[in-house]
């Protein structure tokens, strides 16, 4: 079977508490678990990884070199700053799915730029947390 790493940045572990009124009231284990049930049923096994440290997210992108077929990331505020998370995707060679909750760009103009859509195959924003569902369905069709 193969395996999906679904890896969330900073300040994600607050989700379902942090701003609701932005980020809605599912909690990152809602979101872990309905990805989990999603990856399953197309035949994916799904790992879930969470960071608020830069370098914990790109050692989990290495580790995806060897472990995992393909990635959902939803790097938080790393996507608008991190030239180092864009240049670990580039040493993965599976897709990549990059996802916002929020419409990134229906906010502040610095939410605007990300540098991991220089490498993603596909971005979803403002789908609330099932963004996160329609990207693993992605995946599983860019991997079948
Ligand atoms: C986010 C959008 C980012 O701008 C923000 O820093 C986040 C969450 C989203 O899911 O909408 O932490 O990636």
């Amino acid at each position: 079977m193969k395996t999906v790493y679904l890896l969330n940045g900073p300040n994600l572990n607050l989700l379902g508490k942090r701003q609701p009124e932005i980020y809605g009231h599912e909690t990152l284990a809602d979101v872990v678990q309905s990805c989990t049930t999603t990856a399953s049923a197309l035949g994916l096994d799904l790992y879930a990884f969470q960071s608020n440290h830069e370098g914990a997210i790109i050692d989990k992108i290495h580790e995806a070199r060897d472990k995992a077929a393909g990635i959902v990331i939803n790097p938080g505020a790393f996507t608008h700053t991190s030239v180092a998370i864009l240049d670990a995707l580039n040493a993965f060679e599976g897709p990549v799915i990059e996802v916002h909750i929020s419409n990134v760009h229906k906010r502040e103009a610095f939410r605007h730029h990300s540098y991991v859509s220089l490498r993603a195959e596909g971005v979803i924003a403002g789908l609330g947390t099932e963004g996160y569902l329609a990207a693993v369905r992605r995946l599983a069709m860019l991997l079948a």
